[in-house]
């Protein structure tokens, strides 16, 4: 793809999708001639597509027929979902998304993924490493909630990253952690994921979210402290096949979360699934080991101190304390 497309981002192509299609369910082949007529375009821009896609990394054997020998695993629209922008590298999802709102070229619910991220953003001022063969995708979400319980929308990131990764065959037991994370409970449990949301609006309105969510598919980049996909799972993994089943079960999840009871089943989830042990509160300057014991209408994770009162947490940073 010319470096001019990567740089505006890849939407989906219809015709493009037909194609990469088409040669999928005809592994022997097809002429030129055919894949024109059956999709509706002339030789020529057959042949245009194929340089384009080669350029993606797909591979082809092309003599008297165009023949597809290899796809690159990369979350190309056509391949992962209608409602992607792809980027081959970018600053930050976050950022990228937030730019193509201003130039109103991204609508409500699409998401922008990259292979590779030079200023990924953690929570709370941290640095997100984003080698390739991991997922980096942030979505765009209107939204119509009081401004206190948007602590909501990361925890159904997680839920989300949590339900895709439970579809695998795994090692080990995961868990989530609020606000966003999920944790591999290995000797020592290490981090698998999280996510990140930003206010997007005017003042004093919030229009928009921005969920940013990030997963070591195949690479994890702090060894000591984090853990990929590949590592935990007893199938090999394909990043495609994880962004394609990431996308559905968030469109499933933001469904459940925008109907009547929605909410409710969604915390019972989280609950069910949550890391329930001893954890350090970080809030700024103070900090105090307590149990995480649930999760608050709100949003708000529920722990249980040492001195047997409760507190509701509703920013700052908890570590799993073991
Ligand atoms: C955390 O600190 O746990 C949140 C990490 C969120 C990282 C993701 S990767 C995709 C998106 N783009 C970013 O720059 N950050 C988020």
């Amino acid at each position: 793809m010319d470096s001019s497309k990567t740089q505006r981002g890849i939407y989906f192509d219809e015709k493009v999708y037909n194609l990469i299609n088409l040669l999928k369910e005809n592994s022997d082949g097809m002429s030129g001639e055919s894949i024109a007529q059956k999709i509706g375009v002339t030789r020529a821009y057959v042949s245009k597509m194929i340089k384009n896609l080669k350029n993606l990394g797909y591979k082809f054997e092309i003599r008297k027929k165009y023949k597809l020998l290899e796809s690159p695993d990369i979350p190309l629209p056509w391949e992962v979902g209608k409602n992607v922008i792809f980027f081959e590298s970018v600053d930050s999802t976050q950022l990228k998304c937030q730019e193509l709102l201003k130039k109103g070229k991204i609508g409500n619910g699409q998401w922008v993924l990259a292979i590779t991220q030079s200023q990924g953003r953690g929570r709370l001022g941290r640095r997100w490493e984003s080698p390739p063969g991991n997922f980096y995708g942030s979505v765009l979400l209107k939204i119509d909630i009081p401004l206190k319980e948007i602590t909501k929308i990361p925890l159904l990131g997680g839920l989300s990253v949590f339900r895709t990764l439970k579809l695998y065959s795994l090692k080990y037991d995961i868990k989530l952690k609020w606000p966003n994370d999920v944790w591999v409970i290995t000797d020592k449990p290490k981090k698998i994921s999280g996510c990140i949301a930003e206010l997007y609006g005017e003042l004093d309105r919030t229009d928009f979210v921005i969920l940013g969510v990030g997963v070591n598919v195949k690479n994890s980049p702090l060894q000591d402290i984090s853990i990929s996909l590949t590592d935990i799972s007893e199938q090999s993994v394909s990043l495609i096949d994880f962004t394609q089943k990431l996308l559905k079960t968030f469109e499933y999840i933001w469904m459940e979360f925008n109907m009547g009871e929605g909410w409710g089943k969604i915390r019972a989830e989280i609950e069910n699934n949550m890391w329930r042990g001893r954890v350090k509160v970080s809030k700024g300057h103070s900090e105090f080991v307590g149990t995480a014991v649930g999760i608050g209408k709100d949003g708000s994770l529920i722990v249980q101190r040492e001195d047997a009162s409760y507190e509701e947490v509703y920013y700052g940073d908890v570590f799993i304390w073991t």
